[in-house]
Formats: structure tokens, C-alpha cells, sequence
């Protein structure tokens, strides 16, 4: 059975909504709040919340026209019902659920990380279990080592930022603004990734990160260079800054592969839209011969599609969301 889902996600600062038929994405309409947030440097909870209201039905419709669906044609609804802000939360999933209600189709509450987690299935037939995949988002960074969908045993996550934060404040401390990822990829561009050695945290536990300290060291190291009077460039140190946070993450994420054995590998959550990340992605597994399923960088940022793929998942497994369940802010995969 391939069902038909009307999805949404609401977690943060994307109005996300698409249609989905069994791993096939019909449709997969955004609407990013980022010029919103910009002005003050991170995401505003409420200013989200209210932003969500403001456009969820007219992309709804867009999403429905542009997969040439009908509702009469839809076979379920499914909605993020967590992790992330619990404003921004329920609007998507209460929207969703109203929605369900009214055309008497079930309703399928989904882990935001099982999203980003399935986002692979949407262009690679091959993803399947046993895979080891890199989560790695604004809030998570987590190995997780996937036996069977719904069976997951995290590995290893941060200890302290996510690898995302870890961009994000990364970027304010090189004044390159928000949201951070994306202006320090941007920055790297001719910039040399070996111009600073960043330090690289918890050597001795294979599959945990820690960020925070990076931080530091940049701050440290920019201080002591202004002093001096040998700045280097910027595009060297957003380059070295970024080289730092990939080489723990594509270095954990493959000591994962091959203690696990897995011949599968994929990733998920907006950190994985970094090119140089997806570079090493690529020689990492094309080197142990291991298929890599790495989305789009736009299935890798935050979608309703992946939300849709989950909740199809789920409805043929017959798991349903009960009508009294809300949302849950602060789930664990
Ligand atoms: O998954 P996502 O879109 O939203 C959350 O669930 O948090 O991830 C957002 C995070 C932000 O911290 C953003 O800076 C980071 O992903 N990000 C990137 C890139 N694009 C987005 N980090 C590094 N390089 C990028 N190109
Ligand atoms: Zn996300």
C-alpha cells in the first residue's frame, strides 16, 4: 500500500507542507521565515508561531494544486508533533489534525529526527535497514544506527551544541549573521580549511561530539590575531572553522560504519546541506565501497516531505495518533 499524505511541518522557522504518495514527494512547498528571524540574530518563538498561521493554508493549497491531489483523494494526514517550539509545533499539528478530523482521515503525529531520519527514502530505493545515519540539525547532532524503521539505537550525540548551534554562533562570533551554516559554506568559498588547526573535541569517545569549545578557541584565536595585527582571512577562518566541525562528523559517522558493519549510509537535518560535509560524505563512502544516500540539500533542510514519507510509513504499519495526543516539545527519537 502506498498511501496518499497530506504533511506538515511546523517544528521551527519553515512552513513546510507536501503531498506524498508511499516515498514519492507529489509536492514539497516551503515558505522560510529566515528574512523574519534575520534581524535578530535567531529565531523568535513567537514571531514563528504567528508567522505559520499567517501562510499554512494558503500552502496548503499550493501543495495539494501543484500534486494534482483532491482531498477527496488523500488517504491520511500527518504533522510534526516534536521536537522544537512548542508554538511553532502546534499550529502544523493542529492544523493537520483539523484537517484529518474534518474529512474523517487518520492522523499520523511524527518525530521531527524520523523525518529527517526517512528523508533519504524519498531518492534512494537502496536506503534500507541495517544503515548508519548522521543526524545533525539547529537542535541535534546524533549517530544513529537504524535496524529496522522504528528500530533505532543512537550511537553517539553531543554532549553540550549541536552541530548546527555550533555554525550558528560560530558565524555571529565572525560577524556573518543568520542563520550561520549557510554564510560560513558560503564564506569557505577560497578559503584554505588547514589556515587554522580548530581543535578537535573528545578524541577518546568514538561517536559523541561536543562543540562548545570551539567556540572558544575561535573567539581566542580571533582576539589574539586582532591584537597582533595578522588577520587572516576570513574565508580562511570560516573555511578552517568549517573543516573543524566536518572532520568530527564525517570521522564519527564512518567509525560508526565500520564497527556496525553497515554497507548502507546516509543523513539528514540542515547541517547536512553543507557542501564540503557532502564532499567528504562521498569520499568517505566511495572509499569502503558503502552506498551513500544523502538527499538534496533542500530534503535535508527542514521539509514536509520527510514528514510525509514517516507518516505514510506509519499509516500502512497501522500506528495512529490518538485525537487527545499534543504535541511534545522536547521528544526523543
Ligand atoms: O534541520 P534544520 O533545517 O532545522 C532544525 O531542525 O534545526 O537545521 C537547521 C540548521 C541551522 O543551524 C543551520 O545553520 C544549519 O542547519 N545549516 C547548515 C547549512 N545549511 C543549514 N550548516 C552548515 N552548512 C550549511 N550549508
Ligand atoms: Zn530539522
Amino acid at each position: 500500500m502506498n498511501p496518499t499524505i497530506l504533511a506538515f511541518e511546523t517544528s521551527c522557522d519553515e512552513t513546510a507542507v507536501a503531498v506524498v504518495r508511499g516515498t514519492e514527494a507529489l509536492s514539497n512547498v516551503i515558505s522560510s521565515q529566515v528574512d523574519l528571524h534575520a534581524r535578530f540574530g535567531g529565531v523568535v518563538p513567537e514571531v514563528a508561531a504567528r508567522a505559520h498561521v499567517e501562510s499554512i493554508r494558503s500552502l496548503t493549497h499550493k501543495a495539494l494544486t501543484e500534486a494534482q491531489i483532491h482531498p477527496d483523494d488523500l488517504d491520511g494526514v500527518a504533522a510534526t508533533a516534536g521536537p522544537g517550539l512548542v508554538g511553532a509545533l502546534l499550529v502544523g499539528h493542529s492544523f493537520g489534525k483539523a484537517t484529518a478530523w474534518a474529512r474523517q482521515l487518520p492522523f499520523v503525529g511524527i518525530d521531527h529526527m524520523e523525518g529527517h531520519l526517512m528523508a533519504p527514502r524519498i531518492q534512494f530505493e537502496e536506503f534500507q535497514p541495517p544503515a548508519v545515519v548522521l543526524l545533525a540539525s539547529g537542535g541535534h547532532s546524533q549517530i544513529v544506527h537504524v535496524s529496522g524503521w522504528g528500530d533505532y539505537e543512537t550511537m553517539g550525540q553531543t554532549i553540550d551544541d549541536a552541530a548546527g548551534e555550533a555554525f550558528d554562533k560560530l558565524a555571529r562570533v565572525m560577524g556573518l549573521g543568520f542563520p550561520g551554516g549557510p554564510a560560513i559554506d558560503a564564506a569557505s568559498d577560497d578559503g584554505d580549511g588547514d589556515a587554522v588547526k580548530f581543535p578537535r573535541a573528545l578524541p577518546d569517545r568514538p561517536y559523541h561530539f561536543s562543540f562548545s569549545g570551539l567556540k572558544t578557541s575561535v573567539v581566542t584565536y580571533l582576539d589574539k590575531a586582532k591584537k597582533s595585527g595578522d588577520l587572516p582571512s576570513l574565508a580562511d577562518v570560516a573555511a578552517s572553522v568549517q573543516e573543524a566541525i566536518v572532520d568530527v562528523l564525517v570521522d564519527k559517522t564512518f567509525a560508526a560504519v565500520d564497527a556496525t558493519g553497515s554497507k548502507v549510509v546516509g543523513g539528514g537535518g540542515g547541517v547536512l546541506a553543507n557542501r564540503r560535509l557532502r564532499h567528504r560524505f562521498a569520499e568517505e563512502a566511495d572509499k569502503r565501497g558503502v552506498t551513500l544516500a544523502m538527499p538534496d540539500p533542500i530534503l535535508c533542510t527542514d521539509n514536509a516531505a520527510m514528514i510525509g514519507v514517516a507518516g505514510a510509513h506509519w499509516l500502512s504499519e497501522g500506528r495512529l495518533t490518538d485525537w487527545a495526543e499534543s504535541v511534545d516539545p522536547s521528544m526523543v527519537l
